[in-house]
């Protein structure tokens, strides 16, 4: 692998370990929509940009990509609870099988705005797939139909479409933050 940021203490799962992961999601997503007529699959943005682009190279069922922008922690490490849609779809979901492409459900706040914003507009049907979950971080109740990896509680983490303080998205892996990045953060 080339080399690791400085600012990475430790990494998690790289990017052999990630692409095995989304092919397998990608089939699942192929199984699971192996019947449907008119599958959208909405990416929240930015964060799922890595990992829907590699998702819907393996993705062999037909459907129409859609994307939206929520915003929900003001710029900082923790969810603020106050999730606004800055960008809505273009698409009309009416009668529509619904997926959407997240990378994280932490407090769930955000996913549970959207799912019940999407489901106002009575979707045929409506799934979550994200690459990871934080179970332990939820502040709401909700479990998504399909994740790749779980991570624990104190990890907060960067690359691969996370971010800290919106930079670092574009790691091709998912790592830990060494605490020297994360106190340098605190001091400001
Ligand atoms: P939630 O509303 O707390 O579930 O979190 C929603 C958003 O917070 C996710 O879509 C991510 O963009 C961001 N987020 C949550 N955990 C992390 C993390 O460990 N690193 C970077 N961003 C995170
Ligand atoms: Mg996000």
């Amino acid at each position: 692998m080339s080399q690791i940021d400085y600012r990475i203490k430790k990494v998690l799962f790289d990017q052999a370990t990630l692409e095995k992961c989304i092919k397998e999601l990608a089939n699942w997503v192929n199984e699971t929509y192996k019947n449907s007529k008119n599958l959208i699959i909405v990416g929240l943005l930015k964060g799922c940009l890595p990992f829907l682009a590699q998702l819907i190279k393996d993705v062999t069922v037909d459907f129409v990509l859609d994307c939206m922008i929520t915003s929900s922690y003001d710029g900082k490490d923790r969810s603020s609870g106050n999730v606004k849609i800055t960008l809505d779809l273009q698409n009309n979901i009416a009668d529509k099988d619904v997926l959407i492409v997240e990378d994280i459900v932490d407090s769930a706040r955000t996913m549970t705005k959207v799912v019940s914003l999407l489901k106002s507009r009575n979707p045929k049907s409506l799934k979550v797939l994200t690459l990871l979950d934080k179970p332990s971080g939820r502040l709401v109740e909700f479990k998504q139909d399909n994740f790749g990896f779980e991570i624990g509680k104190d990890d907060f983490v960067v690359g691969f479409g996370f971010d800290w303080e919106e930079k670092m998205r574009q790691l091709p892996y998912i790592g830990l933050l060494t605490d020297k990045e994360i106190n340098k953060h605190k001091k400001h």
